[in-house]
């Protein structure tokens, strides 16, 4: 089967509802946290796709049974700090930066030497970011110059510590947080803003956590040593899975999509603020809170035009994996966009600010890129008419599916490689987008 697809042809005009996969960092942190929990934990709409299946294998390896079923997944823990596994165990975290970050704080206090791989992707990103501050529990790691593959021997004392996160890492707190979970006495943490659903499920587990939330920082205490209970969880759709298709409805002409059960945290929910900032509305609806998750529908309507914006950087971490679709909206509002502080964005599966600017000049757009900044000059009368060909990009899945996007608003005949790629967090991105009535060979 080839490993491109195909698109010459914009989208017709829909008006549809959907339902969308489970919210990947939901899926990858239950995963953990039932490893850690006493007994059976049961999870409903959990995530089917590569990240998730690296998780359960990576915890079976660490003696962790798991019975993955149609609709459900079942996790057998064997309670705190309770691995069980050979010496010189590899665990292959695939392409999840998620999963190699934060299985690494559970490890701090497995004895045992393992080994953790990942990917041509994964390994070219950082892991100093948690391994500095994982020694400091007492933990030892080998890193292949702050990359993977790494060598874990953990610390059978491990002590708390204070920690101070500055990049806005969701993964480096969460890393941490998981190995204070295990440590007895409490550590402190002071992060920049970055999404919650960490300090939600360990709220929801009744374990001891404070969190005192400042204007630009959160204050986090964990004290360890407390037993998990099982933890049974629905999990609701991925906002940045939705991303793809709130931005082809707002895009499209005349199209309206309803999508149900979103995970509206206001630490993923940037993309809305951004649109929102950029005259684009989409209604929520049905608002619930689901064990501590905000939960709702989201209505989105067609624009024709739109504004560009000058992006607050407080919006950039609730945003940070939709941004090669945020600049896409930008390549047709009516001026100049400028999006700054954005330097994380080159740490993730691709360097992906280098590879917003790329998709946009493929396009027409003209851009002026900086190592942390780009600005947009977008073209409201925007109309591909050229051939595109999108390859090399690390099979990163967003720049893939961004480009499908891309395609099918502003025509050109497009040819996009590594289709494979959804499988990371979206395998049934193709399928979905076919239901909508889009052409893609
Ligand atoms: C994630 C945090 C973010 C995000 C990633 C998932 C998480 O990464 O980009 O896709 O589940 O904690 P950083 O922590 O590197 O910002």
């Amino acid at each position: 089967m080839a490993n491109f697809i195909k698109i010459s042809k914009t989208i017709e005009p829909f008006y549809r509802s959907l339902s969308i996969e489970g919210d990947k960092s939901l899926s990858i942190r239950w995963a953990l946290l039932a490893s850690q929990a006493k007994g059976k934990s049961t999870c409903k709409n959990i995530l089917r796709s590569e990240d998730v299946i690296s998780t359960l294998k990576c915890l079976k390896k660490l003696g962790i049974n798991y019975n993955l079923k149609k609709n459900s997944c079942e996790i057998f823990g064997n309670g705190l700090n309770n691995f069980n596994y050979k010496e010189n165990t590899i665990l292959d975290a695939g392409n999840s930066g998620t999963l190699s970050r934060l299985i690494l704080g559970l490890l701090v206090h497995s004895e045992k030497k393992v080994f953790l791989k990942g990917d041509k992707s994964l390994s070219k990103r950082d892991f100093l970011r948690v391994t500095e501050p994982l020694k400091k529990f007492g933990a030892r790691f080998k890193t292949n110059s702050g990359k993977l593959p790494i060598t874990v021997i953990g610390t059978k004392f491990p002590k708390p510590i204070k920690y101070h996160e500055l990049k806005g890492s969701a993964q480096c707190k969460s890393s941490v947080m998981l190995a204070a979970l295990n440590t007895k006495g409490t550590t402190f943490i002071k992060a920049k803003k970055s999404r919650t659903h960490t300090e939600i499920l360990f709220k929801n587990l009744k374990l001891s956590i404070k969190v005192k939330k400042q204007k630009n920082f959160d204050f986090i205490k964990v004290k360890g040593g407390k037993s998990i209970r099982p933890l049974n969880y629905s999990i609701p759709s991925d906002i940045s899975s939705c991303a793809f298709f709130i931005v082809l409805a707002a895009l499209s002409k005349n199209s309206f999509l309803r999508i149900k059960n979103v995970n509206i945290n206001s630490s993923r929910t940037g993309i809305l603020e951004i649109l929102k900032l950029m005259g684009i509305s989409i209604e929520i609806k049905r608002k619930k809170i689901y064990k501590g998750e905000k939960v709702a529908d989201l209505i989105i309507r067609s624009k024709e035009t739109i504004k560009p914006i000058n992006c607050p950087k407080k919006l950039n971490s609730a945003a940070i994996d939709e941004f090669l679709l945020i600049f896409l909206v930008s390549a047709k509002a009516k001026g100049i966009s400028y999006f700054k502080d954005l330097s994380e964005l080159n740490q993730k599966e691709s360097p992906r600010l280098l590879w917003g600017a790329k998709i946009l000049n493929k396009m027409g757009i003209k851009t002026v890129l900086t190592k942390n900044s780009i600005k947009i000059y977008g073209n409201p009368k925007i109309q591909i008419k050229k051939n595109i060909v999108i390859k090399n990009f690390l099979k990163d899945h967003r720049v893939f599916m961004s480009s499908v996007v891309a395609a099918l608003v502003f025509g050109g005949k497009w040819k996009i490689y590594d289709k494979v790629s959804i499988k990371t967090s979206f395998p049934t991105f193709i399928s979905k987008i076919k239901s909508l009535g889009a052409v893609v060979t």
